[in-house]
């Protein structure tokens, strides 16, 4: 018998796996189901997964379990929740033997792992043999070993996760959960956009394209020119200050949290805390982000703030590290 150790992301846009043996897989954390009989006849499935859903999403409805940051309880996004796991374990670990064992530590949105740990055992039932349930930025601590007072900022699609180490289990009150993240940019991007070219053709995909591409929280930027439509006809655009406008609508309330987290903390390490923020997730690819971040603190007394290196596996990479290292009484059994 083998036991195989697994690190999983259950994001809120994103999922990432991180094994034992090497392995690292990425996927959508999105199921969709066909949305009538003439796309379940031509797409032959019950379900499809990731970016084979997203490429065939408008003849399925989508279902994104975790957008919010909190896993919906209804049957369906159980069900959803519990296809997207099991089916980036199967790729994982394609030579996995029935008489095997998996140890899963998975982590998900901070609120997710408070209000839905329960029900995220229960659905990992006959998918894995062990499981431990944590909180993304946790995970992300661990993966850089940062157990000393430090504070996480995991800049998701849902959700942005705040998690503050003090070199022990963090609990609920060192955890915030802002829905100012990715998604809340794509809004404020769009709706940017379309206020100063109001003719222009926007979808999700090619807001979110411009964004990694191009956004950016500094003072000043070469502009930026994207190519657009207006009925069809393509034209360039020049978004520089409404891009960066937009970005930096994420950046203030980011900061506020952060200083809650630090003036709730004990008073001799607020210093300490303040000046090891470390930033991660997809969000902190945005350029400038962290001297961003940085400059609001000025405004409660300034603090040092960095960013991951490896922002899509940070996550994984921690839940694996704690996967192997977590003594027995924090696992559950399954
Ligand atoms: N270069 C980038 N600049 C800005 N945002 C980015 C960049 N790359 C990814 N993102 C955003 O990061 C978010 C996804 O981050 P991720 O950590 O994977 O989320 P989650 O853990 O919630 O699934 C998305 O909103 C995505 O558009
Ligand atoms: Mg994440």
């Amino acid at each position: 018998m083998t036991i195989f150790h697994v690190g999983i992301d259950l994001g809120t846009s994103r999922t990432t796996l991180t094994t034992s043996t090497g392995q690292r897989l990425t996927t959508m954390s999105c199921v969709g189901y066909p949305k009538d009989v003439i796309s379940q006849k031509r797409l032959k499935k019950d379900h499809l997964l990731g970016a084979e859903a997203l490429n065939n999403r408008l003849s399925l409805n989508l279902i994104w379990p975790l957008a919010d940051g909190v896993m919906r309880e209804d049957a369906l996004s159980v069900a959803s929740t519990k296809l997207i796991l099991q089916d980036i374990i199967a790729q994982a670990l394609p030579e996995k033997s029935a008489n095997d064992q998996i140890y899963a530590a998975i982590g998900v949105p901070a609120q997710a792992s408070i209000s839905n740990k329960k029900a995220l055992i229960t659905l990992s039932q006959g998918l894995v043999d062990k499981i431990l349930v944590v909180s993304e930025p946790f995970a992300v601590a661990y993966s850089i070993d940062r157990f000393d007072e430090c504070l996480i900022v995991d800049i998701g699609a849902g959700t942005t996760d705040l998690c503050r180490m003090h070199g022990s289990m963090p609990d609920a009150d060192d955890q915030r959960t802002l829905t100012y993240a990715g998604n809340f940019l794509d809004n404020e991007l769009t709706q940017a956009i379309l206020h100063k070219f109001p003719k222009v053709q926007l979808t999700p995909q090619i807001i979110k394209r411009i964004k990694e591409k191009h956004g950016f929280v500094y003072d000043v930027s070469e502009p930026v020119l994207v190519k657009l439509t207006e009925q069809g006809i393509p034209k360039e655009y020049d978004i520089t200050d409404v891009l960066r406008a937009s970005c930096l609508k994420l950046t203030d309330p980011i900061s506020q949290a952060v200083q809650q987290l630090v003036g709730s903390f004990d008073p001799d390490f607020q210093e300490k805390l303040r000046n090891n923020v470390i930033v991660a997730g997809g969000g902190s690819r945005l350029k400038g982000i962290d001297n961003a971040i940085e400059k609001s603190l000025g405004a409660y007394g300034g603090g040092s703030v960095t960013c991951v290196q490896d922002a899509e596996y940070c996550g994984s990479v921690g839940a694996l590290k704690m996967c192997v290292e977590m003594p027995e009484d924090y696992w559950e059994n399954l």
